[in-house]
């Protein structure tokens, strides 16, 4: 499924796209005319006689001078005499019998993106378009060159299989422990729309997958049409900043950057806690926790937060209004193990 809740203007950026390879195969064809038709001048005059025919038809039929049915055949026989001829002339110059066809890049639609139905009932998207809008998406995310195959990328091997309380943090081994985070996220994009889904929070030692999963999640998300945005604290805090500094400044200053960290379907803020403290930052973030929190009553607005820092130390760190909205909105997941990154190396 399509979410509906996909932004009007990234449609109508694809239906442009489409727009320009159907162009693009109509001017093509219109180059491959010109050239045959100088050399076959017999095939331009096919083309004006089927569509002659074609108005002969509709004007008969308009005026009521013949019976419909009768008009229909004698037409349908006159363009199929025409178009094999047609076909005649280009396979026995060596061309293929479809040549004066247009070419679309995507033969099962033909760049429009629809596979429509017998009926227009139940029109499908077709995979041209789901993938366009995908990487729509994707240039829009933020989510730079981490781009993966969702879940089915996530590898738990990567996670000892090893109980040591005392080394990892937790009871049980760090495999169980990812397992269990893992079923939680595939249900978490599973239910994303419902608004009893709460929202995420990562956190754990350095290495452990916390920004890979989101990615996964992210991506999992985007092929299923919604709009994802991800930031690391810093840069959102400075995208913010930005904003509030331009918006009263700068009259030509775009707000749609600020506007889309309140609205798009999932918000990741990254690496929490290594932004330089102040008691504006705070605000900010408590005023996009709560109009996210309040948007997903009505639609998709989810935020996945994750961090390094322990908890403890988070919450210390952040006022009591925001450790508020985190514990009551946030499901939280202790990620544990040895740095991937080191085992990577
Ligand atoms: N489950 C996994 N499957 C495959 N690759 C993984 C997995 N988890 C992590 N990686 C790889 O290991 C590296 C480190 O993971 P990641 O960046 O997600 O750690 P992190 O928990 O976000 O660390 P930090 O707290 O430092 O931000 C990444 O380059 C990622 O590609
Ligand atoms: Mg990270
Ligand atoms: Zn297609």
């Amino acid at each position: 499924m399509i979410a509906i809740s996909i932004s009007y203007s990234i449609h109508q950026m694809i239906r442009n796209e489409l727009d320009k390879k159907r162009r693009k195969a109509m001017d093509e064809l219109e180059r491959r005319k010109a050239e045959l038709y100088r050399r076959f001048p017999r095939l331009g005059e096919i083309e004006d006689e089927i569509h002659r025919a074609g108005l002969r038809y509709n004007k008969a039929i308009l005026m009521g001078e013949v019976p419909a049915e009768s008009a229909a055949e004698e037409l349908s026989g006159k363009i199929e005499a025409l178009t094999a001829e047609r076909e005649r002339i280009l396979t026995s110059n060596g061309y293929p019998a479809d040549h004066l066809a247009p070419v679309f890049e995507c033969s099962k639609c033909n760049d429009t993106g629809i596979i429509s139905s017998p009926g227009g009932k139940g029109d499908t998207l077709c995979i041209c378009y789901r993938q366009l809008l995908l990487d729509h998406l994707y240039d829009n995310s933020n989510l730079g060159i981490s781009r993966n195959e969702g879940f089915a990328s996530f590898n738990t091997e990567l996670y000892p299989d090893i109980v040591d309380e005392e080394r990892y943090g937790i009871k049980k081994s760090p495999r169980r422990q990812i397992m269990g985070i893992l079923e939680n996220c595939r249900q978490f994009t599973g239910k994303f729309s419902d608004p009893e889904t709460r929202n995420l929070l990562f956190c754990g030692p350095t290495g452990t997958g916390k920004t890979f999963m989101a990615g996964c999640i992210a991506m999992e998300l985007m092929k299923a049409g919604h709009t994802v945005l991800y930031f690391t604290a810093p840069s959102l805090f400075n995208t913010i900043y930005e904003y509030r500094y331009n918006s009263g400044n700068n009259e030509e200053w775009d707000p749609s950057a600020y506007k889309n960290i309140l609205e798009t379907d999932l918000l990741i803020i990254d690496d929490l806690g290594t932004e330089s403290p102040s008691a504006t930052r705070y605000a900010e973030l408590l005023n996009i926790l709560d109009t996210r929190i309040s948007n997903d009553m009505r639609r998709p607005c989810k935020t996945i937060i994750a961090t390094n820092i322990d908890l403890r130390n988070l919450f210390e760190y952040y006022d009591e209004r925001i450790v508020s909205r985190i514990t009551g909105n946030f499901d939280i997941f202790r990620f544990a193990g040895d740095d991937i990154r080191n085992l990577r190396r």
